[in-house]
């Protein structure tokens, strides 16, 4: 890749490799095909070890079934909720951040919710989510690794507090699933929830969502219980489960983007998720080490059991060109053919994010961290960009 191509740095959708992006181009099967099926269980094959196996030894934490669906995430992190509780039950929704926020909402939509709220960016006060979920509680909700703010969350503390009282845990692994460790059995995730646009870095389009066997009970009770009556169609968990035991979907499947992730988990496969993570790890030093040399500010600065994400780096915008003023550093940015991301709803202006998922070369690094210092100094910031490279090169030892 030479300086002039585009570089997609926004934490999703991620760059694809040659293969993903040409295992689109195929001949059309039909979705009832045997050709379909293998395709289906490549990839739940290659799903089931990465939502089973991230972890830094490589050994395996949990026992269930992965499902790809035809949607983005939301389609499973609604899915989860949705054929978990009904209209009686108790959610503990945890929030800081937008997506924390749109768990929250999808739950107000199926069921009681109680959230843990604190400010985006902040860590969450363990003792209120003690205080929160209690033996009423049917089932709690977070955000493993927060996009919005570049955070990950203390899902295992979570999922302790959860265990103790027998509710649900459904965590959304969208930006931490393939690229950073997740444990299912040990911190008693029930539902995780990937996205094929993220760190699995598939198209956009298809998401993943792994469900336990004792989730898939539940889902199955409680469909049985009530005849599918209050149960989604399109999203009915017990189907999925079912046709997903012969590697079939209960509706039209998007060949080509199922296609794309079964290339895609299998390079993960390649890789190995232990080197994965490693890599997603020194990358994400790379580059905070590498905006730090540019006199930039991490976003937030937290204290308390909430870290800073090794998928994405959050970091806040000088403060001459915050707000309206911002509109010229990302115009700079893209004049110089590289894409990243602002903050999302009250965060804009105040933050920029870069992703570090996927499968991002040492000069993408360095380049991503040398067109943020360029675009400072031509807003009139006053920073070296060739010692954020410098950074960028000490920590990946090129
Ligand atoms: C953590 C997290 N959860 C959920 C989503 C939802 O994804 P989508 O809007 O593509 O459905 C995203 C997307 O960025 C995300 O980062």
């Amino acid at each position: 890749m030479s300086d002039d191509d585009f570089l997609l740095l926004n934490p999703g959708p991620v760059p694809l490799s040659e293969s993903v992006r040409t295992a689109m181009d195929g001949e059309m099967v039909s979705h009832r095909s045997a050709e379909f099926e293998a395709t289906y269980e490549r990839a739940q094959d290659g799903l089931d070890e990465i939502f089973t196996a991230s972890t830094l030894s490589g050994e395996s934490t949990g026992e269930g079934t992965s499902l790809v669906l035809n949607g983005t995430a939301t389609m499973g992190m609604e899915m989860a909720v949705s054929n978990l509780v009904g209209p009686d039950d108790e959610v503990v929704a945890l929030v800081n951040g937008k997506f924390g926020r749109r768990f929250a909402r999808i739950a107000d939509r199926y069921a009681q919710v109680k959230r843990v709220e604190v400010e985006w960016g902040q860590s969450f006060d363990l003792d209120a989510v003690e205080e929160a979920v209690t033996d009423d509680t049917a089932l709690v909700t977070v955000v493993h690794n927060e996009t919005s703010t570049g955070l990950l969350n203390p899902v295992s503390a979570i999922g302790d507090i959860t265990a103790d009282h027998d509710a649900l845990f459904v965590v959304d692994g969208v930006t931490s699933v393939g690229g950073d460790v997740f444990r299912i059995d040990d911190w008693g995730v029930d539902v995780a929830i990937t996205d094929g646009q993220k760190a699995l870095a598939a198209p956009p389009g298809i998401s993943a969502i792994f469900v336990t066997d004792r989730a898939a009970a539940v889902a199955r009770e409680r469909n049985e219980a009530s005849d599918g009556e209050g149960i989604p169609f399109y999203s009915d968990m017990a189907w999925h489960l079912r046709k997903a035991e012969s590697h079939q979907t209960p509706f039209t499947s998007a060949v080509p983007l199922f296609r794309a992730l079964a290339v895609a988990v299998e390079e993960i496969h390649e890789e190995g998720m232990p080197n994965r993570i490693e890599r997603h790890r020194r990358q994400a030093k790379a580059f905070q080490e590498g905006f730090a040399a540019l006199g930039l500010d991490p976003f937030p600065e937290t204290e308390g059991p909430t870290v800073r994400s090794n998928t994405l780096t959050a970091m806040s915008l000088p403060e001459s060109i915050r707000g309206d003023d911002s509109t010229a550093f990302f115009d700079a940015v893209k004049e110089r053919n590289v894409s990243i991301s602002g903050g999302q709803a009250h965060l804009g202006g105040d933050i920029f994010r870069v992703s570090n998922m996927g499968n991002l070369t040492p000069d993408q690094i360095a380049r991503g961290v040398r067109t943020v210092g360029e675009a400072l100094v031509d807003v009139g910031v006053d920073c070296d960009p060739e010692a954020g490279v410098t950074a960028v090169r000490d920590v990946l030892g090129e």
